[in-house]
């Protein structure tokens, strides 16, 4: 090599080395991307199927920015025969509620062939997911990571050496057309438990499989399909090979991990190893130590794992199933402690789950996520406050989840659009209910389960403060409540209590106002209540629901809308669907 290309080459990598060092000087950027969005063949668990895949990829590609960052995704439907949405979960689209992708609320699906540029800025660091918010799209396989980095200059309050980022899902071998006819069929038809067992395999619904990062394990011998052909289950797959997360003896690792399943709430740990829990839905909490977490869908965490274990083992880490009877195997991943062998299989099984009906240890995991010292108190008094009785009903024999007996049914003009333009008759006019009766059994089935279908929303004065008391009760079986981990849009609120049976009056008073958690997702346990406070500070239309998609689907959500004369251009796709913005205006005269 001649002296000078030598040269080049030592000055190249010293400019590495200083540009390393120094932070750019630049503070924020625009990142752009250009996706399209399509039904690909996958083998997630092993077994081939189709998803919604995105340029190609499973799960969609990773977003890394940095806070205060603008984030210009460039969307193309080549879906052939639907239309889609994706939402930026956790991002609160501050000034950009055109960008928050939902189908009906803040846009119109993106018809085949068309493009949507998403375009909004991330204002803070944490652990992020985008995924479809149109029909159960997310369960088709549609979503990907969102990682926010501190900005240049700034430090997260907690030190690491490296990380790992675990997207968390669940999979069903039902197309979720198959599952949206079931659960829209008299009777119902449940799209049932991800589960590996035998007996699963000669009902209607094929078992489902958890996935970490996009990757399962399918018994294959169970499969409906040959190993050969197409729609073939093949073990040796590289689509289903476990994760491998390859770590140095004594180093601290962040783990960001995140779930996006369609029903499970999941519990997570590492064989032999702590974890402590630092950050929650991308805020930093006081550090605690844990063996196992909870992580309900809607949710993300980072913890940190120090590898202080024998080096000379790998260690199994394992995700399972809670709340719901365990049909489902867990799902696992290797930590390979380097230099070994990633194929070395671990010296003990897999770290023991508990019980899926320990509710007391879900409990008590939730109630050790407090904000770290120094975070923001909430508003010490609320301006109103809306109960939400959380049931399962039925309208005309079909099966429904209702809030306050009312079961959301979306508009077909986005409320965005048809809100800020004074659009009439394009939802139901009337607020929906703000509170339940006083005499309503929360410990029964509904004594009368007719419910009613609505797409009213709740209109809240522009920074006003607002309290949720968001109250679980039986469901349509006796001694049946479940878990719903409820997700607001466009806010993040502050976790001010939980309890057990009916929210009274009293519990005021022992809301935690001094260092509650600040989240985007909290979840309510069966038969009890969770109280939320947030300021309605973002101008737009906002879906808060239940994220578990066959909920949403039946309706389990509500609709909040503040300050929505105050929102700037809304771009003309999100406005009219299907027709242009004259006729949208001609049919809704105001
Ligand atoms: Cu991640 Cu409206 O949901
Ligand atoms: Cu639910």
């Amino acid at each position: 090599m001649a002296t000078s290309s030598l040269l080049l080459l030592l000055l190249l990598i010293s400019s590495c080395i200083i540009s390393a060092l120094l932070p750019a000087a630049s503070a924020s950027k625009t990142r752009h991307f250009k996706w399209e969005v399509g039904y690909i063949y996958a083998s997630p668990d092993c077994n081939e199927k189709i998803l919604m895949g995105i340029n190609g990829q499973f799960p969609g590609p990773t977003i890394r920015a940095k806070a205060g960052d603008t984030i210009h995704v460039e969307l193309k439907n080549t879906l052939h025969t639907e239309g889609v949405v994706i939402h930026w979960h956790g991002i609160r689209q501050f000034g950009t509620p055109w960008a928050d992708g939902t189908a009906s609320i803040s846009q119109c699906a993106i018809d085949p062939e068309e493009t949507f540029v998403y375009r909004f800025r991330v204002e803070k660091a944490g652990t992020y997911f985008y995924h479809g918010h149109y029909g159960m799209q997310r369960a088709a396989g549609l979503y990907g990571s969102l990682i926010v980095d501190a900005a240049d200059g700034e430090e997260e309050p907690f030190r690491y050496d490296g990380e790992f980022n675990l997207l968390l899902s669940d999979w069903y071998h039902q197309s979720i057309y198959d599952q949206m006819v079931g659960l829209s069929s008299n009777p119902l038809r449940w799209i049932g438990e991800p589960q590996v067992n035998a007996s699963a395999t000669t009902g209607r619904n094929p078992p489902p499989t958890l996935l970490i990062n996009g990757r399962g394990q399918y018994n294959c011998s169970l499969a409906a399909h040959p190993v050969e052909g197409s729609n073939a289950c093949r073990p040796t797959s590289k689509d289903c090979a476990p994760v491998v997360l390859r770590v140095l003896p004594n180093k601290t690792y962040r783990l960001r991990i995140a779930s996006t399943t369609s029903l499970s709430s999941l519990n997570l740990a590492i064989g032999n190893h702590k974890m402590v829990v630092v950050e929650a839905d991308g805020n930093h909490v006081e550090p605690f130590t844990v063996g196992d977490i909870d992580i309900y869908s809607g949710e993300s965490y980072s913890v940190l794992v120090t590898t202080d274990q024998n080096p000379s083992s790998n260690y199994w880490l394992s995700v399972g199933v809670r709340g719901r009877k365990p049909k489902t195997s867990p799902a696992l991943a290797i930590v390979n402690y380097r230099p070994n062998s990633p194929s070395k299989l671990p010296e003990s099984g897999p770290p023991m789950a508990p019980e899926w009906n320990d509710y007391n240890h879900s409990k008590s995991f939730s109630y050790r996520i407090l904000a770290r010292r120094g975070a923001p108190k909430p508003p010490q008094s609320a301006d109103r406050r809306i109960v939400l009785l959380n049931t399962q009903n039925k309208i005309d024999g079909y099966t429904k989840w209702s809030i306050n007996n009312v079961s959301l049914a979306l508009p077909p003009t986005p409320y965005l659009g048809s809100m800020r333009y004074r659009l009439k008759n394009a939802f139901d006019a009337g607020m929906p209910p703000e509170n339940f009766p006083p005499s309503y059994d929360v410990m029964r089935p509904p004594p009368n389960p007719n419910s009613t279908q609505s797409s009213n929303a709740y209109v809240i004065g522009l920074n006003s403060t607002v309290d949720v008391i968001l109250q679980n009760a039986n469901a349509l079986a006796v001694n049946v409540s479940e878990i719903h981990p409820w997700h607001l849009h466009g806010h993040e609120f502050w976790v001010v209590g939980y309890g057990d049976g009916r929210f009274g009056e009293k519990e005021v008073a022992r809301f935690n106002l001094k260092n509650p958690p600040l989240r985007n997702t909290v979840v309510i346990f069966p038969y009890g209540w969770t109280a939320i406070r947030f300021v309605a500070d973002n101008p737009g239309v906002w879906a808060f629901h239940c994220h578990i998609e066959p909920h949403l689907h039946m309706g389990m959500g509500v609709i909040f809308a503040e300050g929505v004369e105050h929102v700037g251009k809304i771009p003309r796709e999100a406005l009219a669907c299907g027709m242009t913005a004259k006729m949208l205006m001609d049919k809704h005269r105001p």
